[in-house]
């Protein structure tokens, strides 16, 4: 049980101990620090996993989820969802290269920036929809505004005043201590 207060591994214990790590290795082995990106996204999945509750269709957007996708790559592996990840930095042959190699299904992926993708999205089946912002360089509250949404994570970094909502009722904030960055300061938004 980690200590109150002090930075854990408690997520990357977790992770490294599910069959799903074989298939995430690839893409965040690629990273410079792994074990930040790990945990980053784990908890954008643990957040928004009480929010996926019944049998589904859910769809996740994952915006700004860089050049490998590994937030919609996780929660493709670990949740019921279909996961679009949006990115303008996106590598398209590597993550095709390696939704292929491990038979990964419900994954899309758009190299482009979120506005010019979100009439698209908006215009998909209505389902219930979840957004993750891991440390994704964008305006939260503005792109929250341009999508049809239910639930959203979001994880500060550089740009803490753009990339937390002020808006939106956050239903849990703070610190999460198990990930291994010092950019860890995290909403869980719900739209009313
Ligand atoms: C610090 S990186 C985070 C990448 C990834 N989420 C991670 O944690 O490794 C910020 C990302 O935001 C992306 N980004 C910047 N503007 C964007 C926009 N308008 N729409 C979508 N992504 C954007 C960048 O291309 C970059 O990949």
């Amino acid at each position: 049980m980690p200590a109150d207060g002090v930075p854990n591994c408690d997520y990357l214990d977790r992770l490294m101990r599910r069959e799903c790590f074989e298939a995430l290795w690839p893409l965040f082995a690629k990273a410079e620090r792994p074990a930040k990106e790990l945990t980053e996204s784990y908890s954008a999945l643990l957040h928004l996993r009480p929010f996926m509750s019944g049998a589904g269709p859910y769809r996740v957007i994952h915006v700004g989820d860089g050049a490998h996708a590994r937030t919609a790559a996780m929660f493709s592996l670990k949740t019921p969802s279909h996961n679009i990840s949006v990115d303008p930095e996106l590598n398209l042959a590597l993550v095709e290269k390696w939704r292929e190699r491990f038979g990964i299904r419900r994954f899309t992926c758009y190299k482009a920036r979120i506005q010019e993708v979100a009439e698209m999205l908006n215009a998909l089946p209505v389902l219930p929809t979840l957004v993750t912002f891991v440390h994704a360089h964008v305006a939260v509250d503005e792109v929250l505004q341009s999508l049809r949404w239910n639930a959203a994570f979001t994880l500060a970094c550089c740009h803490s005043e753009q990339q937390l909502s002020r808006i939106h009722r956050a239903r849990a904030s703070g610190a999460d201590l198990s990930v291994l960055s010092v950019a860890r300061h995290f909403q869980v938004l719900v739209r009313e």
